[in-house]
């Protein structure tokens, strides 16, 4: 089985991310052969400074890699690597309705807001599909927000084979429950969009001083707190470590930080060898074109380009 999913390089990795997104990525190694890419080519419909997708791409490298992500078992790398996915872009977006790509949330709701819209978020769906299609993907793990994405893209290989012939694997989504749901420090869910969240890696000081402004309980302790399990502190505490006592925050505090001790020394290794991060991502690449190659040329044979 072969499971798939790309990974936007939005800036510092949080608490939220990790719990929600990498650490399941990290344990589907152990289910199938899976396949992870830094979707740098999506992260151009609404990032504009080079610099910063640079240092982004490579920042999800080394953060991925840190916490668990084994090259040996997965194939790690980054979707402009493969370019060969914009050719397949082009082609599924000859079949794709543009009634389907009109009634993508990502699209829509940008829209609504009156923000300015460019084509390439208009077909970022199809893009996604490509990224899919490309590598014969079985299971496609999302968030809830992706889930969309995965039905366009069963959409847009059915409608190819149909018309065609058979090609493509219709890929299945496989989308992530809230299990672990992170709060933020304000008890909104963590998100960057909310300034609320923690970072996992990053200065002690600077993170400590984040832990210790949870908003906390202000009744006197020998009151009773029958709605004790709301408080944020033991929340968060719960979601790293299971438990919860006294002193919750530099409780927390310390659970969340030796919770992490080894991903962020195995991070501060990588970031002073980048040249063995470079080559896991070139490495990959070549594992994924050799995947991609012939599944392009079925493509292109079909439609009659070959
Ligand atoms: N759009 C996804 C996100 O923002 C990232 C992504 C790009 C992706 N291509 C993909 C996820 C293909 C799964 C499969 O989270």
């Amino acid at each position: 089985m072969r499971i798939l999913s790309g990974i936007q390089p939005s800036g510092t990795l949080h608490l939220g991310n990790y719990f929600g997104m990498m650490r399941p990525a990290i344990e589907l190694q152990q289910k199938g052969e899976t396949f992870y890419f830094i979707a740098d080519y999506h992260s151009m419909t609404s990032l504009f400074d080079p610099a910063e997708r640079r240092k982004n791409s490579l920042d999800v490298a080394l953060d991925f890699l840190a916490l668990g992500l084994d090259p040996k078992r997965s194939v790690f790398f980054r979707q402009s690597d493969v370019p060969e996915v914009t050719e397949l872009a082009w082609i599924l977006s000859t079949l794709t309705p543009m009634s389907l790509l009109e009634k993508c949330h990502s699209f829509k709701d940008k829209s609504a807001k009156g923000l300015p819209v460019n084509h390439g978020l208009f077909a970022y769906p199809v893009l996604m599909a490509a990224d899919i299609l490309l590598y014969d993907s079985n299971l496609v793990p999302v968030g809830q927000d992706q889930k969309q994405h995965v039905e366009v893209t069963r959409d847009i290989a059915i409608k190819f084979n149909e018309t065609y012939g058979v090609t493509f694997v219709i890929p299945e989504p496989q989308i992530r429950g809230e299990t672990a749901k992170v709060p933020g420090t304000d008890g909104e869910k963590m998100s960057k969009s909310y300034g609320n969240t923690i970072e996992i890696f990053g200065d002690e000081k600077a993170l400590r001083k984040k832990v210790m402004s949870i908003k906390m309980d202000s009744r006197l302790p020998a009151e009773p707190k029958p709605d004790a399990g709301e408080n944020l502190a033991v929340q968060l505490l719960k979601v790293i470590d299971g438990g919860a006592g006294r002193d919750l925050k530099k409780k927390l505090f310390d659970a969340y930080w030796e919770h992490f001790a080894g991903a962020r020394a195995k991070r501060a290794e990588l970031a002073s060898n980048l040249d063995f991060v470079n080559g896991v991502l070139k490495a990959g690449a070549a594992r994924a074109r050799a995947v991609a190659d012939p599944v392009l040329h079925r493509a292109r044979k079909a439609c009659g380009l070959e």
